[in-house]
């Protein structure tokens, strides 16, 4: 008899187990970066404490590198509905009809992370995200890569090296001003074709925080790297709505605890990922590093300066200028 309760103990445990270890939700959480940059990590890290908050109710699959879509068809594929949550640059909102996300990519309108975060933590961060609702997207946070550099084959150290060259940007018109600004030619191209048409010629350049151009083995197909840091690039981490608005309560109150933490530790470690990645890329001797002086550096903001007031109407000058008021910014000062 004692056999048999045992038995029976075992057997209703096992069946109790395995019903909990059944997710209840499901959150395909696709990017188009290498599961090392902070982006990559970040993501990983809010599935892990989605997981633990919810004692497996909730599982995450993320999906690094492109492997379930690209730039513009993971947009699409949220709206759809066939992917849960994305974390796109905030150079990738045009397409969707939200214009203004561009203000973050204003060269030089951030001097430093402080500056950002003065945005994405502040009321006008929050004003952005509520933007994306009538598309059917929530958003629920904004996580930091860092500031980009400029690449190429050939030495840059003023505005006058990028003329004529090929760069390839991401899908933001501020971006296509930017180069235009400097004489470049920007080719809009998503992020998983870069390191091929940096490797074919197809395109001369970039522009890019170090932890992406490390991870994309981009040192490997360009010869010169000048730290510039002229502009951001950082995300904005969005779900379908409709599927977010669904959840039980008490469900979507722990995914958004995991979120606020998986914020925390992303924005932590974003420094951190590029510092190291610049020191493997100076370590693997491909590419020369070059930091500009800072009459170089001027050199480039003054070059890009009327990118400002061109581009203006482009996100609303309201916008602009709420910006400029928090980080102090003035462009006509140049
Ligand atoms: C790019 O396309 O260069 C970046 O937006 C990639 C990313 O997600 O960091």
């Amino acid at each position: 008899m004692n056999n048999v309760s045992a038995l029976c103990g075992a057997l209703l445990l096992s069946l109790s187990l395995s019903i909990s270890a059944e997710p209840l939700v499901v959150i395909k959480f696709s990017h188009v970066v290498a599961s090392s940059t902070p982006k990559g990590k970040a993501a990983e890290f809010f599935a892990k404490r989605a997981d633990e908050l919810t004692k497996g109710k909730v599982k995450v699959e993320v999906y690094p590198n492109s492997a379930l879509y690209k730039d513009k068809e993971e947009m699409e594929a949220l709206q759809m509905g066939s992917v849960q949550m994305l974390a796109p640059s905030l150079a990738k909102f045009g397409p969707l009809g939200v214009k203004e996300f561009e203000a973050f990519d204003f060269p030089f309108i951030f001097d430093d992370t402080a500056d950002l975060h003065k945005i994405t933590q502040g009321q006008i961060g929050a004003g952005l995200l509520a933007k994306l609702e009538p598309k059917g997207i929530k958003g629920l946070s904004f996580w930091d890569n860092g500031f980009k550099s400029f690449s190429a084959n050939t030495p840059i150290k003023s505005p006058a090296d990028l003329k004529a060259k090929k760069m390839r940007i991401q899908s933001s018109k501020v971006l296509d001003e930017e180069m235009r600004s400097v004489g470049a030619l920007p080719q809009v191209m998503a992020f998983s074709e870069v390191y091929q048409a940096l490797s074919t010629g197809v395109v001369d350049g970039t522009e890019n925080p170090i932890s992406n151009f490390y991870t994309q083995k981009m040192h490997e197909v360009q010869k010169h790297l000048t730290l510039t840091n002229h502009g951001y690039l950082g995300y904005a981490v969005i779900v379908n709505k409709k599927f977010w608005d669904e959840l039980p309560a008490d469900i979507r109150s722990k995914l958004e605890q995991a979120m606020k933490e998986a914020t925390i530790y992303a924005n932590k470690i974003a420094q951190e990922e590029n510092d190291n990645a610049l020191a493997e890329v100076r370590k693997s001797g491909k590419t020369e590093v070059y930091t500009p002086t800072k009459e170089e550096r001027m050199a480039f903001k003054k070059a890009m300066a009327p990118v400002h007031s061109k581009m203006a109407d482009r996100v609303g000058a309201d916008l602009l200028n709420s910006i400029y008021k928090e980080t102090g910014f003035d462009p006509s000062k140049l």
